[in-house]
């Protein structure tokens, strides 16, 4: 190939493909938007009649529930269904639990198909190892709906989901021009009481919450603050959607790998947030390492692209009375339409 056309295709290169080697807070850009397409055009779910009333004790479980049942996704006819809706309360037993899975199973001939694998539920808490058969298939099977974070041992990484805790859908979506005042902000509740906290209490770089605060001025913290720390497992890390919307970009200290992140199928995680390892069996994480960490992953140069991929990925995590497209509850929709194929059975099977 002669220098012209090395220099050409070069060129070529650099003016095409910069924009979309540019940073983006998807997984799969290229597929989610087309796949969402898709999803809006045919994706059909079947819900069994729900006892009534039904009562979820969180506000992302009943948004979503209410918005699923005003959908146009909900088909009347179950052939057309790719995903069947087993809906019950917060706070069901698991004896009654396992009498609705014991309905299903006789009086419909779906649940046999797959033993459940193509049903969703949700549950706050989620659905822990049970003796109870019914129950136990239902866990196992099929598609659990939490909310973030849920115990280890009531998620189920490769099928189950979590709903983005409740974000305020009033922040700025443009850049903002606040003066960052703070390295970091940490909320109360959210860095458990440690060493580490008595540290960063200590370290004026840092604004370590003191009691409960309004909205407004959590709001007001979140925009002047660089970076929102969370403790998953011990912390309270339901501020995490608040925290990316506005443009706090977290950093979620753990002591294991974190399965249950809300929106991970479509999130690049490690591109709007600062994970922070610690092994339990030392002395934790000291201030000192968690402000080196925070400079050599999102350093100044890094800081402001990284924040500016928070704030674009925040719009997935508002709840909206009336659901806006792409919002939370599109996109717990979308992981759920990205589940249809985990399922197999033949369509016209003889019973
Ligand atoms: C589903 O299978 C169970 C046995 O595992 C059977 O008792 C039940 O009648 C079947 N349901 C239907 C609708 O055929
Ligand atoms: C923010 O700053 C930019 C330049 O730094 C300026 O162009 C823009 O007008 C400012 N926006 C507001 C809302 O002050």
């Amino acid at each position: 190939m002669s220098l012209t056309h090395f220099s050409l295709l070069l060129s070529f290169f650099l003016s095409f493909s910069l924009p979309l080697l540019s940073a983006t807070p998807y997984l799969s850009p290229t597929t989610l938007f087309p796949n969402y397409q898709n999803m809006l055009k045919s994706f059909k779910i079947f819900t069994y009649s729900p006892p009534r009333p039904l009562i979820f004790s969180t506000t992302p479980e009943s948004l979503f529930f209410s918005s699923l049942l005003k959908s146009p996704f909900i088909t009347k006819d179950p052939e057309q269904a790719h995903l069947f809706f087993v809906p019950f309360s917060s706070h069901t037993s698991t004896r009654s639990l396992g009498r609705v899975i014991a309905g299903l199973r006789n009086d419909f001939p779906f649940w046999n198909r797959t033993l459940g694998a193509d049903h969703f539920y949700i549950s706050c808490e989620g659905l822990g190892f049970n003796s109870n058969r019914n129950v136990l298939e239902l866990k196992k099977n099929s598609v659990q709906i939490s909310c973030f974070p849920t115990s280890r041992t009531e998620f189920v990484p490769h099928k189950d989901i979590t709903l983005p805790p409740l974000a305020d859908p009033h922040a700025s979506n443009g850049p903002t021009n606040k003066t960052k005042r703070h390295l970091g902000f940490v909320r109360f509740g959210a860095v458990k009481e440690s060493s580490l906290l008595s540290e960063l209490r200590d370290d004026p770089e840092f604004l370590v919450e003191a009691g409960p605060s309004d909205e407004l001025t959590f709001e007001e913290m979140l925009e002047h603050s660089k970076f929102c720390l969370f403790e998953y497992g011990e912390g309270d890390v339901s501020g995490i959607s608040d925290a990316v919307r506005f443009g706090c970009v977290p950093v979620v200290i753990t002591d294991r790998p974190i399965q249950d992140l809300p929106l991970l199928d479509v999130l690049r995680w490690q591109e709007i947030a600062v994970f922070v390892g610690w092994n339990k069996g030392k002395d934790g994480v000291k201030v000192n390492s968690l402000k080196r960490v925070l400079h050599r992953t999102c350093g100044d140069e890094k800081y402001e692209e990284v924040r500016r991929l928070c704030v674009t990925a925040g719009l997935h995590f508002v709840w909206n009375e009336e659901p806006q497209p792409y919002d939370a509850f599109h996109m717990v929709i979308y992981q759920l339409w990205l589940r249809r194929h985990t399922i197999r059975y033949a369509r016209r099977e003889v019973a």
